[in-house]
């Protein structure tokens, strides 16, 4: 005789019909970047959504004031270099187990590649490539991230669009996209999810930056549904992060505004 479903308790064989499977209460969540722009707006969302974060970035003030403003208690600031092992370290040591990652962290610039030095190329894929690895590689074999979590990394629409002057930049993000996917295979046994988020132009700093030396704005406001925000992607991210999203793994989400779509005016 079957057993009657228990519906306040989700599991893998039960459809979760509730508002819960957005929340991300209990949960203990890295976020990456978090000093600024798309990272910031996360970590703000992560822990409105209940969660207990350890965030990183570079700029400690910058760092110690979104942590000083996030809800919740409990939440742990560490500044570092993400390319560098000993940052890494820390992060991993912040926690005995993470339910979640969102690696924001990254940087671009606009480079022709005819004029793409080895140092640029080398600097876009150690940031916005081998730093996010490794650091899931060490917590992975430090056994870090608990079974069912999520892993979520912030990629770009350019890692297929592959725009102009971004060889250096799309390539990295492209590279994440695929370590995404293995890792997505690899761990799929203990129900850790792997995916992406690849957002269009989105309002930042670093948008900012590129702007003002590339005049991009004409560029910018080719996208159909208007310029993006930060907290636009946060949304995507924590809906990845969370068990509403349960049975996506191995994917890219494109949040773009309609921008990656080819039209016809
Ligand atoms: N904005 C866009 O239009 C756009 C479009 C597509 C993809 N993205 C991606 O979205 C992510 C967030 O970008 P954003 O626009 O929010 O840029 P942002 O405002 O410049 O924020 C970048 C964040 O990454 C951190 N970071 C950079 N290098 C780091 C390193 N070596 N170690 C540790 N932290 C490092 C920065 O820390 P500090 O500031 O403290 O140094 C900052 O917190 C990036 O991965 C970016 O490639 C952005």
């Amino acid at each position: 005789m079957s057993q009657p479903i228990d519906s306040t308790k989700p599991s893998r064989d039960r459809p979760i019909a509730s508002t819960d499977a957005f929340s991300l209460e209990g949960r203990v969540i890295l976020v990456t970047g978090a000093s600024s722009g798309i990272g910031a707006a996360t970590a703000q969302l992560c822990a409105q959504l209940g969660a207990r974060l350890v965030i990183n970035g570079r700029d400690q003030d910058r760092l110690s004031a979104v942590h000083a403003a996030l809800a919740g208690k409990d939440h742990t600031a560490i500044a570092g270099d993400l390319s560098r092992a000993e940052t890494r370290e820390a992060l991993m040591e912040a926690s005995p187990g993470y339910d979640g990652l969102a690696s924001c962290a990254g940087i671009a610039a606009l480079v022709p590649l005819r004029m793409a030095n080895e140092a640029h190329l080398e600097k876009m894929l150690s940031v916005n490539y081998l730093a996010p690895i490794l650091l899931t590689q060490r917590l992975l074999y430090k056994k870090r991230i608990r079974n069912g979590a999520s892993l979520v990394y912030v990629t770009a629409l350019s890692a297929n669009a592959a725009p102009q002057a971004a060889a250096g930049y799309a390539a990295s993000k492209a590279a994440l996209e695929a370590a995404s996917r293995t890792l997505a295979l690899e761990q799929a046994k203990l129900r850790i999810r792997s995916n992406c988020v690849a957002p269009g132009y989105v309002e930042t700093p670093m948008l900012q930056g590129l702007g003002a030396l590339a005049g991009m704005d004409d560029k910018i406001d080719l996208t159909p549904l208007g310029r993006l925000v930060p907290a636009d992607i946060a949304s995507s991210i924590c809906y990845l992060l969370s068990d509403a999203s349960r049975w996506i793994t191995r994917t890219t989400l494109t949040v773009d505004g309609g921008l990656g779509i080819p039209m016809r005016t």
